[in-house]
């Protein structure tokens, strides 16, 4: 059997009358990630604070690297390494004191301290900057500080909460780099996230949170078979057979839906003959297209389709409707 190095079973956490997490069940095996999704107050940090010890839960029980973070806290805090949603380093040291002030709290000695400094400012690509104070950073090396700060003690389980949440692409792509190698070199990784290629790329299994409650579990591609659907693409050769397009392809019985500016239609593609359909009922219509194709389902649409809240369309629907009726009675 495979060893778990995080299990939580029928978490729950209140704050007052709030339920932040409802009956939360999360099982990671070692040397695996966990991508959890949800929106904004969906529930994703405090679960990861309940995990660290940050907080207690209300109710449930949490193992994690084996041990229980209510009674055996001390033996989790020295397994996990936590980079939270808001960087937390020193912004008075340098990076590299930084570095060797969490090792030496850990209990390095001097030497060993600076090594381990050494080498994650190297791994991070901060050797140039370790000799600055961290508040003359940009967010990215902030990040990395961050991230490279909860690595020093060598966990077993990583916590990232959004590591990569305001990072440019090519800092993005090296903290994946490095999260994959952690990977593979045995650590287990919780990461929330709100990018779901993140999520995509980097997280075996997938757990989606909706207002405190799992909505989904699955991997990546067990979500989009499930919940996403395929869409059909099409790039019209003159704009102006819009309207006669969009008529035949409705006449088909699909559900197509167009984009002004880029000459594009797109519809979702409910049945496997749903293309046949729409190439037979264009051709028909005498509609010449430049692109043809269907494109599988992202996350997004996963993402897109199980945070769907009717009441809140209903609320913005109505908020729009008072602002007209505001600005017309003005
Ligand atoms: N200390 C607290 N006291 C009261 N309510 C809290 C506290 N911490 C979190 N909450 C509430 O619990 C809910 C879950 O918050 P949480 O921070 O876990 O969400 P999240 O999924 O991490 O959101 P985000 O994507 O914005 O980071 C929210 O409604 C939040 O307002
Ligand atoms: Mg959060």
């Amino acid at each position: 059997m495979t060893e778990l190095m995080i299990d939580a079973v029928r978490i729950t956490k209140k704050f007052g009358k709030m339920t932040a997490l409802d009956g939360v069940d999360l099982q990671v095996p070692k040397g695996t990630v966990m991508g959890l999704l949800g929106h904004n107050g969906a529930g994703k940090t405090t679960l990861v604070n309940i995990l660290s010890t940050l907080t207690t839960a209300t109710s449930g029980t949490a193992r994690v690297a084996g041990y229980d973070v209510l009674t055996d806290g001390h033996e989790v805090r020295g397994r996990i390494g936590l980079t939270g949603q808001f960087a937390s380093v020193d912004e008075q040291i340098t990076g590299l004191d930084n570095l060797v002030l969490i090792a030496r709290l850990l209990g390095a000695g001097k030497r060993e301290a600076r090594e381990r400094a050494d080498e994650l400012l190297t791994v991070f690509d901060l050797t140039a900057a370790g000799g600055r104070k961290a508040q003359t950073y940009s967010g990215g090396m902030r990040r990395r500080l961050d991230l490279a700060a909860s690595l020093v003690g060598h966990p077993d389980v990583i916590f990232l909460d959004e590591p990569t949440t305001g990072l440019d692409p090519s800092s993005r792509n090296s903290l994946w780099e490095i999260v994959e190698r952690l990977v593979r070199e045995g650590t287990t990784v919780l990461l929330t996230t709100q990018y779901l290629e993140e999520a995509d790329r980097l997280a075996d299994r997938i757990t989606v949170l909706a207002s405190g409650r799992i909505v989904a579990a699955g991997t990546a591609d067990q979500l989009k078979g499930d919940i996403g659907t395929r869409t059909i693409m099409l790039t019209l050769a003159h704009p102006g057979d819009v309207t006669v397009a969009m008529d035949a392809l409705k006449r088909a019985g699909l559900s197509p839906s167009h984009d002004v500016t880029r000459r594009k239609i797109s519809s979702p593609a409910v049945a496997s003959t749903d293309l046949i359909l729409a190439v037979r009922a264009l051709d028909r219509a005498g509609v010449m297209v430049t692109e043809l194709g269907i494109s599988e389902p992202s996350l997004d649409d996963v993402y897109l389709a199980l945070n769907h809240d009717p009441k809140a369309d209903a609320d913005n629907a109505n908020a729009v409707t008072q602002i007209i009726k505001a600005i017309s009675a003005a």
